[in-house]
């Protein structure tokens, strides 16, 4: 179980100083970064863990008799033992490196999924979700026929619960993000996984937005598996994480092949190793788990209910200024209430197309994702082809919000008629 921790305020300022890459200058004035949902920025303390990976330690891991090699692996196994401790799993060996929370996620439905599911079979999916977790269902769908179910939005960028009995009734899976991508919604991860169990069905959760911005606890939370990536949380690309129970990881067949993942292989077969490994075919991203593991080091130094707290904050400040600053001409989707939503604000301003918006934010160093976010089925429910979002992390401040305020007043006068 994941401590709960004395929180202490974060000082924005210092953080910021622990970024280099907010230390430069994009079109002659400070870089704004307002798009920690897409990927967050490094701190230093994560390229030097990286650097001096490489520098010091390099050498391929689980196979080495030198001392280098086993440093190697001691390092990579260290960081699955401080991600496992920051998400409150039970053992480190129910931590799987991956690529990213997208192969976790195909890991599941195609390892899983393709061992445990059959024809008419029903897999419950939300109507928000990236498209990393509806993807690899639509595959199955077109491969072994199973249905897809659909929980859909309510009020005020809500699920709707109102139904939920019925969707999950005989579905042999329910997978749903913690917190959803574009409107920010934290979703009852524990509701949605007591009434995955009480219909039979597995809990998949999609934790890649959750695990960087609010204390996790994969244990309270129940569910059989949890995906996210390490670049979100500070972390470098290249590494993601599958977890699962040691139950279910078991009674799952390996998803990739080839080396790492075997115990013996011979003429007419092969033997999988123990979890996680079995899961990790091939070279793992090494040098990434260092990375990730700094970024868990520094997450967990500032304090994820510290995190929290800021990002709060600086959510109902930033709901605060534009809808003060715009009135009805900015729609800012997504739940009112700032306890009930992260840092992740879609919106979009009168008829302007959000291209053009963050094309003009750009000049003003205001970095901010437009398009669809990866989550086509949500755009259309929402009704609108593309939004702009602003994403807000530990590294932002007030300041960072107001600039955003002028970049889209400035966007407002350049396009006026
Ligand atoms: C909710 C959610 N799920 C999955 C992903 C996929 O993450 P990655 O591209 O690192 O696999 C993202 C990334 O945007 C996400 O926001």
């Amino acid at each position: 179980m994941v401590e709960p921790e004395v929180s202490k305020p974060l000082d924005v300022a210092a953080i910021k100083k622990d970024f280099p890459i907010l230390e430069r200058e994009v079109h002659g004035g400070r870089l704004v970064y307002l798009d920690s949902a897409n990927t967050s920025q490094k701190p230093r303390a994560v390229l030097d863990a990286m650097a001096g990976y490489y520098e010091q330690t390099n050498a391929n891991v689980h196979r080495g008799t030198y001392l280098i090699a086993e440093e190697a692996t001691a390092a990579l196994e260290g960081a699955r033992a401080k991600v496992a401790r920051f998400i409150g799993a039970g053992e480190a060996r129910e931590v799987v490196f991956t690529k990213n929370a997208t192969e976790a996620l195909n890991l599941v439905a195609k390892a899983w999924g393709r061992a445990n599911l059959a024809a008419g079979d029903a897999v419950v999916l939300t109507e928000l979700e990236h498209h990393a977790n509806i993807v690899p269902w639509h595959q199955l769908h077109d491969e072994l026929g199973i249905e897809l179910r659909w929980i859909p939005i309510g009020a005020d960028g809500h699920l709707d619960l109102t139904d939920l009995g019925r969707l999950v009734d005989g579905a042999k899976v329910v997978s749903f993000a913690a917190m959803s991508n574009v409107l920010g919604t934290l979703l009852p991860v524990e509701r949605l996984v007591s009434a995955a169990h009480d219909a039979g069905a597995i809990a998949v959760v999609d934790a890649s937005q959750h695990v960087p911005h609010v204390a996790t606890d994969v244990q309270a939370w129940g569910a059989d598996f949890a995906a996210f990536t390490g670049h979100k949380m500070c972390g470098p690309t290249g590494i993601g994480v599958l977890w699962g129970t040691t139950e279910i990881l078991d009674a799952t067949p390996p998803f990739l092949t080839g080396g790492e993942m075997i115990l013996n292989v011979t003429k007419d077969g092969f033997t999988v190793n123990e979890l996680p490994w079995k899961f990790e075919a091939g070279t793992p991203p090494i040098a990434e788990a260092v990375g990730l593991g700094a970024a868990v080091d520094y997450l967990s130094g500032l304090g994820m209910e510290a995190v929290r707290e800021h990002e709060v904050a600086l959510t109902a400040y930033a709901l605060r200024t534009l809808t003060g600053r715009f009135g009805d001409e900015i729609v800012v989707h997504g739940p009112s209430e700032p306890a009930e939503r992260g840092g992740v604000m879609s919106f979009t301003f009168g008829d302007l197309h959000p291209h053009d918006l963050t094309q003009v934010f750009d000049e003003h160093g205001v970095c901010v994702r437009a398009g669809h976010h990866c989550a086509k089925p949500l755009m259309r429910v929402l009704g609108v082809a593309a939004t702009a979002r602003a994403s807000l992390y530990v590294y932002n401040d007030e300041a960072d919000v107001d600039a955003l305020a002028d970049a889209i007043g400035a966007a407002a006068d350049f396009f006026a008629p």
